[in-house]
């Protein structure tokens, strides 16, 4: 069931749990996130980056598969279609094609820009019926092009933001995209519980999932954070399958080279991981 994110956050807030992002590349990605979330009945949001929409052939296309998807494989647990890292025309774009939400990340611009144009956007996103993520503070690392230097966010700036009616908000506390390097230093716990406070709960989000302990997942949790964003693992996962599948031979073996059995060691590694999560982060159930 195709919904905006706002109710599944404040639910998740609310009950001390996370939903999961998981960012999706193609066919194989959704449907082995699709399947996990209706299986186990936990909501879930589907992450598309702009670099993954574009591989996917656009906005429509991704729109037109998850929402052909969520009918024909009969999902009942909510679902969101989620635009990972916008631009302010990618956000435009995302409305325009049916997506249910959209991240506008104005991070790289100052806060006075930043806070105009997330002004825009909010109120194009809730005219359509959409949720809004905006972010403070930058991600740490790469992903898809988009290069953050992982600054901690300002409680100050954070609030501003969080004022203009966004349904969530992404604020950095030392987080990084991809794999975290072995001298990082951890979550900025005491930034995450002046963030919390400051801007009223509003439900958290947690980007860079792919590596952090456990333990800090757990209290990130109970500090406020009501989604985390999971990408870089599943395609690490994927890879590493598909490696396997095909040094044990297996593309050598009655016809093992057919794409839908050549593909499908890396999809259950995908729904490996997605049910990992969702145990890690308490939202089995909570659809
Ligand atoms: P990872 O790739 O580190 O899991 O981060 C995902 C993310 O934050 C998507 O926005």
């Amino acid at each position: 069931m195709l919904v905006n994110a706002k109710e599944m956050l404040i639910k998740a807030r609310d009950g001390h749990y996370a939903v999961a992002q998981i960012n999706i590349n193609n066919l194989e990605w959704t449907k082995a996130v699709l399947t996990t979330a209706q299986e186990l009945g936990a909501p879930v949001i589907l992450g598309v980056s702009e670099g993954a929409g574009k591989y996917m052939t656009g906005f429509k296309t991704v729109t037109a598969m998850v929402r052909a998807m969520d009918e024909s494989l009969k999902i009942t647990v909510p679902i969101a279609l989620h635009l990972d890292h916008g631009t302010y025309d990618g956000c435009k774009k995302c409305v325009e094609a049916g997506f249910t939400s959209i991240m506008f990340d104005g991070s790289h611009f100052k806060i006075d820009e930043n806070v105009e144009k997330t002004t825009e956007l909010v109120r194009l996103a809730h005219d359509n019926g959409l949720s809004i993520e905006a972010e403070v503070g930058s991600i740490g690392g790469e992903e898809d092009g988009v290069v953050g230097a992982g600054e901690v966010a300002d409680v100050a700036e954070c609030q501003k933001i969080a004022a203009l009616g966004i349904d969530f908000l992404a604020a950095g506390i030392g987080n990084i995209h991809g794999v975290y390097p072995s001298n990082w230093k951890g979550l900025a716990f005491d930034a995450l519980e002046n963030i919390h406070k400051g801007t009223n709960e509003i439900p958290l989000v947690l980007h860079g999932g792919t590596g952090i302990p456990e333990e800090m997942i757990k209290k990130a949790i109970s500090l406020g954070v009501s989604k985390i964003n999971v990408n870089t693992e599943c395609q690490l996962t994927f890879a590493a399958a598909t490696r396997k599948y095909i040094e044990d031979g297996g593309d050598q073996k009655s016809k093992g080279f057919d794409p839908r059995k050549l593909l499908n060691p890396g999809y259950e590694a995908i729904k490996l991981t997605c049910k990992e999560k969702f145990e890690l982060f308490g939202s089995i159930g909570k659809a």
